[in-house]
């Protein structure tokens, strides 16, 4: 990976890099000169992604941070942007789990509703809150956040999942409505169907509850990659997407 300046001098918050789309995000965006400050709970993902990054020429640094913890996304969001120099172009938040995958609704576990609630719909609040802050103080930004086609455009394998990521649908058009008036694009994804570790161990719950296998190795053979989705945040994330309005499906 060589820096290709098409991204030159953003400076870039991904979260969710340790793994799947985030990380080809933040592969991606690194390549084409952002600097990038990754976060997510999986430490050994996230100092790898550095590493890789780095080992490329590109500028990266991580820090822990659980998305459901006011604390924590306040203190890695305002040490990142000082390292980025005082502001953030971009916020690309990614991070999201898919729990409960194919478990029927009178089974439907609590515990699992409320962390995939929290993770999902909590989290995008709380990254939002506070990668806000300095976009609001200099006028001008852009934030991607991650919906899915699960609960926006249909159902989904899990019963919490589909709802937490209808919710975030729902909260990027609410953020819209109050931050575009100050300069600041709000855009939201809809991946489709991904091969990484999330859709994948859900594929598989999901035909180990109906019992099919044959039909599990047809749909991971379906399954797109995530630097192609990510090649889709990272138009988002540059200036030339600046007339994009609202919700993009991809693939
Ligand atoms: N893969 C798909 O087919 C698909 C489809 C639609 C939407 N999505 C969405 O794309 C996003 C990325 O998913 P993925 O498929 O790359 O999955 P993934 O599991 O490969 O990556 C998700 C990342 O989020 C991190 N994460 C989980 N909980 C966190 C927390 N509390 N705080 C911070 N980070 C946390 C994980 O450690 C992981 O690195 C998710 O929001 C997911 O819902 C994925």
């Amino acid at each position: 990976m060589s820096t290709d300046g098409r991204l030159a001098d953003k400076r870039i918050i991904v979260t969710g890099a340790a793994s799947g789309i985030g990380r080809a995000v933040a592969i991606k965006v690194a390549a084409r000169g952002a600097s990038v400050a990754a976060m997510d709970v999986d430490d050994t993902g996230g100092q790898s992604l550095v590493e890789e990054i780095s080992a490329n020429g590109g500028n990266a640094r991580y820090w822990h941070t659980d998305v459901t913890s006011e604390a924590e996304v306040q203190s890695s969001v305002e040490a990142a942007t000082e390292w980025l120099g005082g502001g953030i172009d971009v916020l690309l938040h990614v991070a999201g789990v898919l729990f409960g995958a194919g478990v029927d609704i009178r089974e439907y576990p609590v515990e699992t509703w409320d962390s995939v609630i929290d993770i999902n719909l909590k989290g995008s609040y709380l990254v939002a809150k506070y990668a806000s802050r300095p976009m609001l103080r200099d006028s001008k930004g852009v934030i991607v956040m991650t919906a899915s086609g699960a609960g926006v455009l249909g159902g989904s394998s899990s019963y919490a999942y589909g709802s937490s990521k209808g919710a975030a649908h729902g909260f990027s058009m609410v953020l819209d409505l109050h931050l575009t008036e100050h300069g600041i694009r709000v855009n939201d994804v809809l991946p489709g169907n991904v091969n990484t570790p999330l859709k994948v161990a859900a594929e598989r719950q999901v035909a180990a509850a109906k019992g099919d296998e044959e039909g599990l190795g047809e749909m991971l053979d379906s399954l797109v990659t995530p630097e192609g989705v990510a090649e889709v945040y990272a138009f988002l994330a540059s200036d030339e997407a600046n007339y994009i309005r609202g919700s993009v499906r991809t693939r």
